[in-house]
């Protein structure tokens, strides 16, 4: 149950024969509208976000889930004490939470429709799995591996590029969505952002343009995500991405080295990568607003940071 600010506005989240409902009531006009979730966007790290299907087009519900809070919130943008279910889901918000999906033009318009697959899988970034095996079955002599890309082979561009498709933010199209393929030059595919706009994550984030902007990046043209990231698992051990620093950077030449010793290493990331609130994004509750955090990918000197992660520690701060 969310219950909005508004008197006699709330929603319900209910399971009905294993299929589970979003019911926006206004019980004070006596109507309700319920719409089943048909989707589930999202792996609940942060949060998810549901979608329902109409007339061959997806429609996103009022209500999300908030992981942070462990809560019911309206969905991102959504005014609070509005009962809202008619809000489309474009093709490009399918274009990064999920690895494909069948676009049919009909009339004029866009309809969406079976097969599609959900999540990020394989192909999303190594390129066509299908083509592949369909080759290589054919061809069994031929040890090239055609079809199947390896982006540690890409350009630091292309590679960076690869990420870029999602982790960088809202970006006007050049081409229709669904067209990019892994190793290619997104610019041709998404307007890129001038050097003038200062890059806001908001529920995103936005690592891409942030880490653009770091001396690391610019300074050294082989660092990319897959400097600090390995895609393929989780990672939450800060220690081990300080460990990543370590490649380009010595300790003992630390300004700071002869005062923190050891503990240097283990704070790294909170001083150089702090947790930032988003700035563009505060999630409405009926009770409170809550700003998601990501770290500054703008690796760099943050004293204010800095200092708060000495006081944290009881560690006189140099002077
Ligand atoms: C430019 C690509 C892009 C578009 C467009 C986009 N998203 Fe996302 N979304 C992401 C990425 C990347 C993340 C993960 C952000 C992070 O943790 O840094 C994310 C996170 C989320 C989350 C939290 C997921 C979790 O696992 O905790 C939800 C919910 C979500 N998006 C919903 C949507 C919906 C609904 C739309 C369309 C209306 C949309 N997004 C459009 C890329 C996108
Ligand atoms: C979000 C993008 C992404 C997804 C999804 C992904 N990978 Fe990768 N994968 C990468 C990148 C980037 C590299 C190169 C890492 C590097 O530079 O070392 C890689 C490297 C690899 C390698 C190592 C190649 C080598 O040179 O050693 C294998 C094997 C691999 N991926 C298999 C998989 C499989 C199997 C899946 C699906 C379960 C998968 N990947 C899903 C991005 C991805
Ligand atoms: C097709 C869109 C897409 C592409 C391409 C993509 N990501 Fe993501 N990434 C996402 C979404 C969506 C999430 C949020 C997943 C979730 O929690 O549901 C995410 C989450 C992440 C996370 C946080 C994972 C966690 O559990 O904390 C990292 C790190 C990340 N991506 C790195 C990368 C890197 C590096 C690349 C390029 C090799 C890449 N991604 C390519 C969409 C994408
Ligand atoms: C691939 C090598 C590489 C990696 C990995 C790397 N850096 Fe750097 N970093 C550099 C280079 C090169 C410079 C620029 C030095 C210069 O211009 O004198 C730099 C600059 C910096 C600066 C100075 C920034 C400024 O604005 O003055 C800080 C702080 C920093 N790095 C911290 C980190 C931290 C923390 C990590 C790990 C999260 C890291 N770096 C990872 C290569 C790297
Ligand atoms: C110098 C190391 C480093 C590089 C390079 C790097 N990251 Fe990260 N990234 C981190 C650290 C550290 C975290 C925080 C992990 C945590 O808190 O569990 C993180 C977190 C993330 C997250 C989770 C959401 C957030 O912002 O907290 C995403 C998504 C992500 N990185 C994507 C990327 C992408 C895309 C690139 C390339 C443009 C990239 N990262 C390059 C170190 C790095
Ligand atoms: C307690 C916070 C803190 C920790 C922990 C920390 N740094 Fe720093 N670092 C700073 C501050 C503050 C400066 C700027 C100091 C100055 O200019 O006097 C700095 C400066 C730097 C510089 C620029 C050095 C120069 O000579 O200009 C680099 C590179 C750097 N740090 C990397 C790292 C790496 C890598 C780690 C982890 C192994 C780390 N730092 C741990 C706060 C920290």
């Amino acid at each position: 149950m969310l219950r909005t600010g508004a008197a006699g506005i709330y929603f319900r989240m209910d399971r009905r024969n294993d299929v589970f409902y979003q019911t926006g009531v206004d019980s004070g006009k006596g109507t309700s509208h319920a719409e089943r979730i048909d989707i589930v966007i999202g792996s609940g790290r942060r949060g998810q976000s549901y979608l329902y299907w109409r007339n061959g087009l997806l429609f996103e519900l009022p209500v999300s889930y908030l992981t942070g809070i462990g809560r019911w919130i309206n969905s991102p943008g959504y005014p609070d004490g509005q009962i809202d279910f008619g809000r489309l889901i474009v093709p490009r918000c399918l274009e990064c939470h999920s690895t494909s999906f069948t676009l049919r033009t009909d009339r004029g318009a866009v309809r969406y429709s079976r097969p599609y697959v959900l999540g990020l899988s394989c192909e999303k970034c190594h390129g066509d799995a299908r083509a592949h095996v369909s080759y290589q079955s054919a061809h069994p002599a031929d040890t090239a591996g055609k079809y199947i890309l390896n982006p540690a082979r890409f350009s630091r561009d292309r590679q960076v590029d690869n990420c870029a498709l999602c982790h960088s933010g809202e970006r006007d199209p050049r081409r229709p969505p669904f067209s990019y393929r892994p190793g290619e030059k997104l610019d041709d595919y998404l307007v890129r952002p001038s050097a003038q706009d200062v890059p806001i994550p908001d529920v995103h984030g936005n690592q891409v343009e942030l880490l653009r902007r770091s001396r690391c990046f610019r300074a050294r043209p082989d660092l990319s995500c897959s400097t600090c990231h390995d895609v393929h698992q989780p990672q939450r051990d800060l220690g081990w991405f300080a460990q990543k620093c370590l490649a380009c950077h010595e300790t003992h030449q630390h300004p700071m080295a002869d005062q923190l010793g050891e503990r240097l290493i283990g704070w790294c990331i909170d001083c150089h990568m702090p947790n930032r609130k988003s700035k563009a994004l505060e999630i409405n509750t009926p009770t409170q607003r809550v700003a998601l955090r990501f770290r500054a990918h703008a690796i760099g000197i943050y004293p204010e940071a800095a200092a708060a992660v000495l006081k944290s520690h009881g560690v006189e701060p140099p002077r």
